[in-house]
């Protein structure tokens, strides 16, 4: 599908995107999700197919599991101070590591927030009340399995883009294809299920 040169003003946004092991687990459900990133205008630069290990999902969601190096000492010591960590976090890590999940590095005009606007409130209970319409709302079983996850803030998504896609290089795909792709020089690869740049075909 070739898309119209018609230029976008504002500068694009990079974000990541997870469909967690629940929605992953029905393709029919993978395939409306994946559809609607379409429908919502957001370019997929990357899309990648994977597991983790109990020490991915350990180390991806760190910041909720409430171990907090307070001092120097306790790094020599190689025992943290252990702050009551957040109750979901157990259950949290061993969901995200139970079966297979899919990154997306997605890119828009404010990207993270698109984004977040359309997954919906954390609890599903929550979601279905004040955002029916939205992933969660839709699609949500528990607080845990709640189908998406999606960076919060400008750092975060740097940083998650990162563990995601190693091999990504932002300042150099801001530098070299966010111009191509603002003004729509490209196209979706139907076979690869991503965008690329028309110039690559
Ligand atoms: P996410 O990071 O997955 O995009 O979700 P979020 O920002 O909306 O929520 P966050 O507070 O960062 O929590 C990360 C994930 O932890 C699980 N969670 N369970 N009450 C609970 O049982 C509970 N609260 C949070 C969810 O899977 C949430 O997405
Ligand atoms: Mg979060």
């Amino acid at each position: 599908m070739l898309l119209t040169a018609r230029r976008l003003s504002k500068v694009l946004q990079l974000t990541l995107a997870v469909i967690k092991p629940d929605a992953v687990a029905h393709p029919v459900m993978l395939e409306a999700l994946h559809q609607r990133i379409l429908d919502n205008n957001f370019f997929i630069v990357k899309c990648k197919d994977l597991v983790w290990r109990r020490q991915d999902s350990e180390r991806f969601y760190a910041e909720h599991s409430g171990v907090i190096w307070r001092g120097s000492w306790e790094k020599r010591l190689g025992t943290p101070a252990l702050e009551d960590g957040r109750f979901f976090y157990q259950r949290l890590v061993e969901f995200m590591s139970s079966g297979p999940m899919r990154a997306y590095l997605l890119a828009r005009e404010d990207a993270i927030r698109h984004w977040r606007e359309l997954m919906g409130p954390t609890k599903v209970f929550r979601a279905r009340y004040t955002a029916p319409e939205s992933i969660r709302g839709q699609f949500g079983l528990t607080d845990t399995r709640n189908t998406t996850h999606g960076s919060d803030s400008i750092e975060s998504a740097r940083r998650e883009i990162d563990f995601f896609f190693p091999d990504f290089c932002m300042e150099e795909w801001m530098d070299k294809e966010e111009p191509l792709f603002r003004s729509r020089q490209i196209h979706y690869d139907d076979q690869k299920q991503i965008h690329t740049l028309s110039t690559q075909s």
